[in-house]
């Protein structure tokens, strides 16, 4: 690798662990290109040195193009893309709109697919990497979050196909798979909490006693969101990155949810949900 700093785009960055990435790179020989909606993000980001901030809406074809000509205009080329914008829609399967289950593929999946097309010429010119910030829940589906593990499960298929094609040709496609990561995804996702909404569901009880756990968990026991920049960074500086960094406290449990037979893991869901449930009785 040459001594140049390595350019790499980053989406998602106004909060989590996309900004965390940013810093991250950004202070280690990264020439990093912020990917952001909001106007103070965007500020702010261009502030920090060896940024350059850049408004990317994932799900708006324009942004993606003026973004790929804003690094074209600069004449560094670019590395690596890391396609971590992500949202969450939660609830039980059979009470979400199917408009909803759409919203979420069209961020999670159509969104990553928009971006990698646009900017694959460039990452084909550099024989660079593409890292894609999955999720646990890329690989374990939990109940009454469907609509999102379905997002990262098709993100998985999708990156394994892309690493299939793409290798021979000289650009390696990594995935980060995060556990329980401290950031503001889980403030975000209280609004799926809301009794009210679930007031007439038939799954209204389990889901919110599953998803006030899951809520309280995420936002006190998860991991600092550096802990998965410093996957990136070894996706993108390793000369033999792995094709999957699992960033967990418990990954050695995640390996054994993988060979576990499909029933034994139901049961210990069901058992986590009457948990859930007596847990929110007793409280
Ligand atoms: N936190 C966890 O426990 C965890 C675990 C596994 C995987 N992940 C994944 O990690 C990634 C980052 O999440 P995070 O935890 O850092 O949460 P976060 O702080 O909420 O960050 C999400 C980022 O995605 C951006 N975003 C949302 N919709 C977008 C769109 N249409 N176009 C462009 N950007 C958009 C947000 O921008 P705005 O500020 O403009 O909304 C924000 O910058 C996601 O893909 C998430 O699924 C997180």
């Amino acid at each position: 690798m040459s001594h140049e700093p390595l350019p790499v785009l980053i989406t998602g960055a106004s909060s989590g662990i996309g900004r965390a990435a940013v810093e991250y790179l950004a202070a280690r020989d990264f020439q990093v290109y912020a990917g952001a909606r909001d106007r103070g993000a965007l500020e702010e980001l261009s502030q920090i040195p060896n940024v350059t901030a850049l408004r990317l809406d994932v799900t708006r074809p324009q942004e993606i193009l003026a973004a790929r000509q804003a690094i074209e205009a600069k004449g560094t080329g670019l590395f690596g893309l890391v396609n971590n914008a992500g949202i969450t829609e939660a609830g039980p399967l059979m009470d979400v709109e199917t408009d909803a289950l759409r919203a979420q593929f069209e961020v999670n999946l159509f969104g990553v697919h928009a971006v990698t097309r646009t900017f694959f010429p460039l990452l084909h010119q550099s024989q660079g990497r593409i890292v894609m910030i999955s999720s646990d829940s890329g690989f374990f589906a939990t109940p009454f979050v469907g609509p999102y593990c379905a997002s990262k499960f098709a993100l998985e298929g999708y990156s394994d196909s892309l690493r299939r094609e793409l290798t021979r040709h000289g650009v390696r496609v990594i995935l980060i798979e995060p556990g329980c990561i401290a950031t503001a995804i889980w403030d975000k996702a209280r609004r799926n909490i809301d009794p009210e909404k679930y007031a007439r569901s038939l799954f209204g009880k389990e889901a919110l006693a599953v998803g006030r756990q899951a809520l309280a968990k995420g936002q006190s026991a998860g991991l600092p969101p550096r802990a998965v920049a410093e996957s990136i960074h070894l996706a993108l500086t390793l000369a033999k990155p792995k094709l999957r960094y699992i960033v967990a406290k418990n990954s050695l449990e995640y390996k054994l949810l993988k060979i576990l037979p499909g029933s034994y893991v139901d049961r210990l869901v069901h058992k986590k949900i009457d948990r859930a449930l007596s847990l929110e009785k007793a409280g």
